[in-house]
């Protein structure tokens, strides 16, 4: 598949560092230090699939394509105020589409994991044009008590229009199940029959440890689809690596030997937005003018799970 479209969408509040230190112990100097970032946007009175619909409207803008051309329409979401129908159902209501849809729930990676199976289906014919949207908000994971955690997230959505071609060289998912490192949970509605205890635990997480499996899964995953693809790193223009923490971009930079500048980041203004992070930074580059045709483009993304993919695409 080639891709023909992106759109992003972030809701319109920016909390900065500062602003987090007026009601956690916390610092500017602790966050930017550690994770590089000095503000994100987060909900406040908007809908995240509102920002879902502005999202794929404006990669369907771009694409020329409408509505009725699209075939197939993946969501990429960990949480929201929905639980069913999924998020393709209600922002597809909302613009009206009708091809077939469904959700997944994929964390961080979930764009990459979107790519695989947008081409997986367009390999297998039953597919011409495809809307992949990743739409996250989890700043609502997190205790907003727990340092740890809260400062790093930020909300948005970010998708893609694609269309036949043979753009996607590769991808490349991964897998490592231990849900103890990242994990949330929450209640369902009791029952006259349920017995067990049930605890709503907001998002935890073995920081260093996923630290740790980011680096290694993203520089590992990125080596093996290369080879794979017979691409040399010195052929790939930009490597869009999940913005979870502007360390571990810095990290895989030096593991990888590759120059700084070929990673495009966001982060300091953007946060993790879990799926949502590829897609968004994609776009702006796109719309920065940052891409010529034929540049090979290494999509890297990883998180709970734990799961990572990879992704190269010709542009
Ligand atoms: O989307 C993918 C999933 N997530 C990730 O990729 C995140 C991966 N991990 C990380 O990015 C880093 O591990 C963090 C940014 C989360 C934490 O950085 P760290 O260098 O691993 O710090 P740490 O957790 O080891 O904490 C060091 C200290 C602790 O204090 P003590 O025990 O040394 O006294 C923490 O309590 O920093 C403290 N701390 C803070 N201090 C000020 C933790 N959070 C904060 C904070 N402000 N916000």
């Amino acid at each position: 598949m080639r891709i023909i479209g992106t759109g992003s969408a972030l809701p319109k509040k920016i909390v900065t560092n500062q602003m987090l230190s007026e009601f956690l112990d916390t610092s500017d100097e602790w966050i930017t230090t550690r994770t590089g970032i000095k503000s994100r946007h987060v909900i406040s009175d908007e809908k995240i699939e509102d920002l879902g619909v502005e999202a794929v409207t404006k990669a369907l803008e771009m694409s020329g394509l409408g509505v009725k051309d699209i075939d197939l329409f993946i969501v990429s979401n960990v949480v929201s105020e929905q639980v069913t129908p999924g998020m393709s159902c209600v922002v597809a209501e909302k613009i009206g589409l009708s091809c077939p849809m469904f959700d997944i729930n994929c964390a961080c990676p979930g764009f990459v994991y979107a790519l695989d199976m947008a081409e997986a289906y367009y390999k297998a014919g039953k597919v011409r044009n495809v809307l992949i949207a990743c739409i996250e908000e989890p700043s609502r994971m997190p205790s907003w008590n727990d340092r740890s955690t809260c400062v790093l997230f930020g909300d948005g959505a970010g998708a893609v229009v694609l269309t036949e071609g043979d753009n996607i060289k590769g991808t490349k998912l991964n897998a490592q199940p231990d849900t103890d490192k990242l994990y949330m949970t929450r209640t369902l509605e009791p029952t006259p029959f349920v017995t067990k205890a049930e605890t709503s635990i907001p998002l935890q997480m073995k920081g260093r440890e996923v630290f740790r499996f980011a680096v290694e899964a993203c520089t590992h995953g990125v080596k093996s689809l290369l080879d794979e693809v017979g691409i040399k790193k010195e052929d790939v223009s930009w490597f869009m690596v999940h913005q979870a923490n502007k360390r571990i971009i810095d990290s895989i930079i030096d593991f990888m030997q590759v120059p700084a500048e070929r990673f495009p980041i966001n982060i300091q203004e953007r946060g993790n937005s879990s799926s949502a992070s590829c897609p968004i930074l994609l776009d702006e580059c796109n719309r920065k003018g940052m891409f010529k045709k034929g540049d090979i483009i290494v999509l890297s993304a990883f998180g709970a799970g734990l799961l990572s993919g990879a992704a190269v695409l010709e542009w």
